[in-house]
């Protein structure tokens, strides 16, 4: 029989949020009902094709066979077809699709491959404990424990249908069964707000256990929970003793055979070869306290152990994890060695990333110590350290004798480039140091990367990847500021800025709607204030609320407008239902209002903040004022809460946030806006805000903003003048009025502070200020200087949406709209993005008068295509013809002349240089 190739396949059903990396194939779900996905690929010229029926198979053990057709278009966030999952079941489901194409034939799939889903315990059925040492400590590092349970496993053959290990810690661990690593998640259990949400991870165990001995061994550190963390130098803020809990269920349905191994007294602790293990200060291990075997069936093993006590229990809520592990995703070759001015040892990897080191082996004498310590940049031939600030970022080994294998640090991580090597040179006579004889692991949450870019020009491309790297280094388990120093917290205003380029480039929904959850409780328990940073730690600091309750636009409007970019990225209406309470705690009682309904005048805002303009110690000294910046945010946030109230059918609501936004921009425009037009913030953010939010009552008084824009932009000679609140929206602001060229001669800019000019300066990463480092090489004066953040990097989303040209027209990418804008001596681009759905794709090349374009619209969705001769910008206010498409691959042609001359800047005597440049030398 002849092979047929099937025209149209669907991927494995993804349960809820679940992206769980590169290993799809298992999920434990906390939801008895979890919804389905899934995407489409087609093979061959299927052009406009749309589902018109599913059909789920549900197959497994403990749960009803099952089938359902549903006549439906839905494939995205599908509701649970069969009966709801009980805890004591494991069952795949699979999905084959109907539909038809443009013409009205019929284009079917095959069944899916298959994923199988664990419903998991809800929380009376997990009875074990929180066991620790009985030993407490008031302060200092505390040093991390290993933890040990042997048990029997009798009736057991090797054919439990389940073995499920649920296991959490105070602090973060690793676990062992019969000295094999369970899982390979890393700083486990990742980072929640303790006091409201803990999390516990699941792993299927079946085939480490065996009849006979066996052994768990966990290995604790303090990690968030009572490390140092924030820069007032606070330790053990949910507790000062390490602990952990575990609970083994083995399942033999056909013996009748159940066994449950629970944390409790019998387990032992002691303590392993780490001396300490900090986040920020680094880990230091000494191999001569390392016991062989002391996780495994050994004799030798059983001695040096103590009893463990019961800890009290976490009064959080223990829930299961949504949000995808922390994984070590990449290792790094070292690029150069190099000795540094004091003579020392450096290792340049070539990449700023986040992690930590490998070594594979090493043997030294019995007390020979190796310190390593971490750092971003380079200054004045040493390492550049300063901008780590009490962060040691230092780890060390001590040797026994023995050869040590497979060196890793377990529990910390740091941000780093550079690595200086004391006491292991490349001149040692036995295992020197050499490019082969080190690596780096890159960690990061383990996301699904979902977003690419590329275009003519390398400088823009090494723009976007240097974000790349910056948003991989900042999501490790919750969204932060920076990875280096006294600080990576989890800032509400970094991701509020960040949140819709990180949304295109990985699969964020699992983490960051996870996060959403305890800005919520934490605000909840906060005046209706999100914190700044979440989890809070900042709350039982500075006691005088400096930072712990300060109600701030930008920072605290992430509430409404992350999940609003996660709707409008993933189409899941649950998570605006879910964050909906926090978002209207915000906007009613939270934000601090003055007498005219605005932002009361007196509370102080970060506003735009790291303005380049500001000055090195001030970075909140913006051009742009902060309460204004903060009105423009809230007019902002009020409309997009009316939309959202009616999305979630609450349509009294809908239409008083409507009229509250009608009534704001009254106000606005009388406190801000002439009768002319004219802003009262006259500079580039305050411009940009008003045009992006749509804030101008009339379009002549838009005219104008364009109008004042262009001449800031042109004023300050092409060079950005934004700071959190501008850079996301400037680039969008001049091509939405039909300014792109200046858009993109911003966008080449090489001065500082400019978003190429860290490139001219060999960054590899986004850096947190225009100048992080100066023009001379030295480090910003400012105490606060990271080579890591990606806020400024929020720029790719412009490049995303309007140089690639796609953004999502429907929520979910149902409907995509298809616009580029071509410019500068760009002559072609490139974007592509895995949507809900597939993969959507965008290229274009200019040549010999004439833009070309190709597309491929994912199955079950559709675009609306704007050619740029079809452009007109928003101010001209003429309708675009965008041409409807369907689903299929798609080439497009029309007549486009590039503009020749790069547009001058505005002479300043004495200041400017007035050059005669075109984009096409
Ligand atoms: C962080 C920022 C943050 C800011 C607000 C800094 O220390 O690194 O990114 O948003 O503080 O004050």
């Amino acid at each position: 029989m002849q092979n047929v190739v099937p025209r149209l396949r669907v991927s494995r059903p993804f349960i809820e949020h679940h992206h769980n990396g590169a290993d799809q194939s298992h999920i434990f779900t906390g939801n008895n009902e979890p919804r389905l996905s899934w995407t489409f690929e087609t093979y061959g010229p299927i052009q406009g094709w749309h589902q018109t029926s599913y059909e789920i198979k549900i197959s497994g053990w403990g749960q009803p066979h099952d089938n359902h057709r549903v006549e439906s278009s839905v494939s995205v966030l599908v509701p649970w077809p069969g009966k709801p999952l009980s805890s004591v079941a494991s069952c795949k489901v699979k999905v084959r699709v109907t539909g038809t194409d443009a013409s009205g034939n019929a284009v079917n799939s095959i069944w899916s491959p298959e994923t199988s889903v664990e419903f998991l315990p809800k929380r009376n059925e997990l009875v074990a404990n929180f066991i620790g040492s009985s030993l407490t400590q008031t302060d200092g590092p505390l040093r991390p424990l290993r933890f040990r349970k042997t048990f029997w496993l009798d009736e057991f053959e090797g054919l439990a249908d389940s073995a499920r290990l649920d296991i959490t810690a105070y602090g973060v661990y690793e676990v062992f069964i019969n000295g094999e690593r369970v899982g390979d998640e890393v700083m486990a259990p990742g980072w929640t707000s303790y006091s409201h949400r803990h999390t516990y991870q699941s792993h299927d165990v079946r085939n480490l256990l065996k009849p006979g001995g066996n052994v768990i061994g966990v290995e604790v550190a303090e990690g968030w929970y009572a490390g140092r963390l924030g820069w007032a130098q606070q330790r053990h803020i949910h507790g000062n003793q390490l602990g952990v809990f575990a609970q083994l269920d083995v399942i033999t349905t056909e013996s009748n055979g159940a066994v449950k191994i629970i944390s409790d007294e019998t387990w032992k602790y002691g303590y392993g070869p780490l001396i300490s293990s900090e986040l920020y200060d680094g880990e230091h291990y000494d191999q001569r306290e390392d016991q062989h075997g002391w996780n495994q069936d050994s004799e030798s093993a059983e001695s040096c152990w103590s009893p463990t006590t019961i800890l009290p229990f976490t009064k959080a809520e223990l829930v299961p994890s949504e949000a995808p592990p922390v994984r070590v995703v990449e290792q790094v070759r070292p690029i150069k060695l190099l000795v540094s001015k004091s003579g020392q040892t450096i290792i340049d990897f070539g990449q700023n990333m986040v992690g930590k080191l490998f070594v594979r082996c090493l043997q030294r004498p019995a007390g020979h110590k190796i310190v390593f310590g971490h750092a971003e940049v380079m200054e004045d031939g040493e390492l550049g350290v300063r901008p780590l600030r009490s962060a040691a970022a230092t780890d060390s080994i001590t040797f026994n004798g023995n050869m040590l294998k497979d060196w890793s640090p377990r529990h910390t991580f740091h941000g780093f480039r550079y690595v200086e090597v004391k006491g292991w040179s490349p001149s040692d006579a036995e295992g020197p140091l050499t490019l082969d004889s080190i690596e780096a692991c890159v960690m990061h949450t383990d996301m699904k990367r979902t977003g690419w870019f590329s275009c003519s020009d390398e400088m823009i491309n090494k723009l976007h990847e240097n974000t790349v790297w910056s948003m991989r280094g900042n999501f490790l388990s919750i969204p932060t500021d920076c990875p280096q120093r006294d600080e990576r917290l989890g800032w509400t205003g970094d991701i509020q800025v960040f949140g819709p380029s990180a949304n295109f480039l990985y699969d964020t929904c699992g983490m960051l709607s996870s996060w959403l959850q305890d800005v919520a409780s934490e605000q909840a328990t906060h005046d209706g204030i999100p914190p700044f940073v979440v989890p809070n730690i900042l709350a039982s600091d500075e006691g005088d609320g400096s930072w712990g309750n300060f109600p701030q636009a930008v920072w605290d409007d992430v509430v409404v407008l992350l999940p609003w970019s996660l709707y409008r990225a993933f189409g899941d209406v649950q998570i605006l239902k879910r964050q909906y309470p926090s978002m209207q705690m915000w906007l009613d009682k939270g934000i601090r209002r003055g007498e005219d309904g605005l932002w009361d005048p007196s509370f102080h805002q970060l506003g735009d903040w790291l303005d380049p303009s500001a000055p090195p110690d001030r970075p909140g000294e913006s051009r742009t004022d902060g309460t204004f910046v903060a009105d423009a945010y809230l007019l902002h946030v009020t409309d997009i809460m009316s939309q959202i109230s009616k999305i979630l059918g609450n349509m009294g609501e809908s239409a008083k946030y409507a009229l509250d936004y009608k009534i704001a921009k009254k106000t606005f425009s009388r406190k801000y806006i002439t009768i002319d037009g004219l802003l009262v913030a006259d500079t580039q953010t305050g411009l940009a805000l008003a045009i992006v939010f749509n804030l101008f009552k009339t379009p002549d008084q838009a005219k104008v903003a364009a109008a004042r824009l262009e001449r800031a932009v042109k004023l300050a000679d092409f060079k950005v003048a934004t700071g959190f609140a501008g850079t996301p929206i400037i680039t969008h602001a001049l091509t939405s009025v039909g300014l792109q060229n200046l858009a993109y001669r911003m966008l080449f800019e090489q001065e500082c502070p400019s978003w190429l000019y860290p490139i001219t300066q060999g960054a590899t990463t986004i850096w947190e200020r225009w100048n992080s480092m100066l023009p001379d090489g030295s480090i910003n004066p400012g105490e606060m200087t990271s080579f890591n953040h990606y806020a400024l990097g929020s720029i790719v989303n412009w490049l995303h949406e309007v140089v690639g040209g796609i953004s999502p027209l429907e929520p979910g990418w149902k409907k995509s709209l298809i616009r580029p804008v071509p410019g500068g001596s760009l002559n072609s681009a490139k974007v592509e993005h895995d949507t809900s759905y597939g993969t959507l794709s965008c290229s274009w090349s200019v040549e010999a008068g004439k833009f070309k374009l190709t597309l491929t619209i994912p199955p079950n969705t559709s675009a609306s295509v704007v050619m740029p001769n079809k452009q007109a910008s928003k101010i001209l206010g003429h309708p675009e013809e965008g041409l409807e498409v369907g689903s299929g691959t798609y080439s497009f042609e029309c007549d486009h002349i590039p503009e020749r001359l790069r547009p001058k800047a505005i002479p300043i005597p004495f200041y400017t240089k007035i050059k005669e440049e075109t984009w096409f030398d």
